[in-house]
């Protein structure tokens, strides 16, 4: 039953509320493994379902284009001084809706149209919106690209800095959505300086590892910091911007009025829920169990032959190609969810395959974390992997079955927030 309650939809819209329960079963029975993916608290989740959602806000606290903001100005102003408190840092807007948004915010704040950004590549790691060309990043601006080193799998630094000082960006985007190494904050910086550029950490992935001092900071040697609330961090879907004092005004002014009218207050006040959680021990905890948790399931990987992109992880997350075990990402993705271990299927870096059939899988492990596993389970849940996608390659059907049934048998002794078996 999805937590809290929903008799209400149930009663008016039984067919929204059978949905919305078998997800939640869903959620539950899953070895969820996309590494952008959590659970949230049931504190987050109500936050997120209050009357907030009612009110409009355009403008920031002190200063809206709407009456009746009473409430709203310290409950925004409350998300912001959570955020500051816990990154360190100077400025946090917390309104943009989305990563990708909060990324744009940034190009209007720093670039025109036809200026040169440089971003990783998206099929190295980087995301749609640090420049890749399918995006109005790529389309509208003059993107560059850097990418990662062919023999090991990791940044270049030395090749980012050729790039540079070759193209001149206005604007440097260090951070990805594939990356499994640690990013190099300090040798990203001293990049962004030599060639007067504006230096954005997107932290989106790994924001709630560097909360729970799992993963180095940006604070001290970005400009801008953009990450999504939902990932790592475990917050509702949204995003934030964190400056220094020098960029507050030109990031507040491009989120609004530039992009966006009203913020949506019920998510801000879910960030603020999240936030205060991300400053707490047990979070900490958290962060580097996720960590600890990665790398043991990185070793049992590779000791079942499954070659990761970087030789294995630093942080959450695991790029792995299939190429030796003879299955393209996207069957063995399909294989795996069929088992009950849910992940995407991912190119890898220099991959020769397309990217909506491509050689990798990635994986994280921020939500089976919050759900309670341990190193302890990391080579049972690579051992399955194994046997999944061996199954899939002699069309097993009954064995990927079984491990589905182990998978659900595992995970009934784990609750799940959102969710108690009826
Ligand atoms: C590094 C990075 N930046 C930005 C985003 C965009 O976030 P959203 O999907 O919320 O627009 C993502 C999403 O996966 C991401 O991984």
């Amino acid at each position: 039953m999805h937590v809290p309650p929903i008799p209400h939809l149930t009663a008016e819209d039984p067919q929204l509320a059978t949905l919305i329960e078998a997800e939640a079963s869903r959620q539950h029975d899953k070895l969820r493994m996309i590494a952008s993916e959590n659970y949230v608290s049931e504190a987050v989740l109500e936050a997120s379902s209050t009357v907030l959602t009612n009110k409009y806000s355009e403008g920031y606290a002190g200063k809206r284009y709407y009456e009746g903001q009473q409430l709203i100005d310290p409950i925004e102003t409350l998300a912001i001084d959570r955020a500051k408190s816990l990154f360190g840092v100077d400025h946090a807007n917390v309104q943009p809706y989305s990563g990708s948004p909060a990324n744009l915010a940034v190009y209007l704040a720093f670039l025109q149209p036809g200026e040169t950004v440089m971003g990783m590549a998206l099929p190295m790691g980087g995301h749609l919106t640090h420049g890749w060309s399918v995006s109005a990043t790529g389309k509208w601006f003059n993107s560059v690209r850097y990418a990662v080193n062919r023999e090991t799998g990791r940044i270049d630094l030395d090749e980012v800095r050729d790039l540079a000082l070759a193209e001149r960006p206005k604007v440097i985007f260090c951070g990805g959505t594939a990356v499994p190494r640690t990013i190099d904050f300090p040798g990203f910086a001293a990049i962004a300086r030599e060639v007067g550029a504006v230096l954005v950490a997107d932290i989106a992935h790994i924001a709630g590892l560097i909360a729970g001092g799992a993963h180095p900071s940006p604070v001290g040697h970005a400009d801008v910091i953009t990450t999504t609330t939902h990932k790592t961090l475990r917050g509702p879907r949204g995003a934030m911007i964190m400056t220094t004092a020098e960029h507050a005004t030109a990031i507040d002014k491009a989120v609004f009025p530039g992009l966006q009218g009203g913020p949506h207050n019920h998510t801000t006040a879910a960030i603020a829920v999240a936030l205060r959680e991300a400053a707490t021990a047990d979070f900490r905890a958290y962060a580097h169990q996720v960590v600890a948790n990665a790398a043991a399931l990185a070793t049992a990987l590779t000791e079942h032959g499954f070659a990761l992109s970087s030789g294995g992880t630093d942080n959450h997350l695991i790029l792995a190609d299939l190429t030796s075990k003879g299955i393209a990402g996207k069957p063995a993705a399909q294989a795996l969810d069929r088992a009950g271990i849910e992940l995407n299927y991912n190119t890898v870096p220099y991959d020769t395959r397309k990217p909506f059939d491509p050689s990798g899988i990635r994986l994280g492990t921020a939500a089976l974390t919050t759900r309670g596993l341990t190193e302890q389970h990391m080579p049972q849940v690579a051992a399955w992997m194994d046997e999944t996608v061996t199954a899939a390659l002699k069309d097993d059907e009954a064995t990927i079955d079984r491990i589905a049934g182990e998978v659900r048998d595992l995970l009934a002794a784990f609750p799940m927030p959102g969710y108690r078996a009826a």
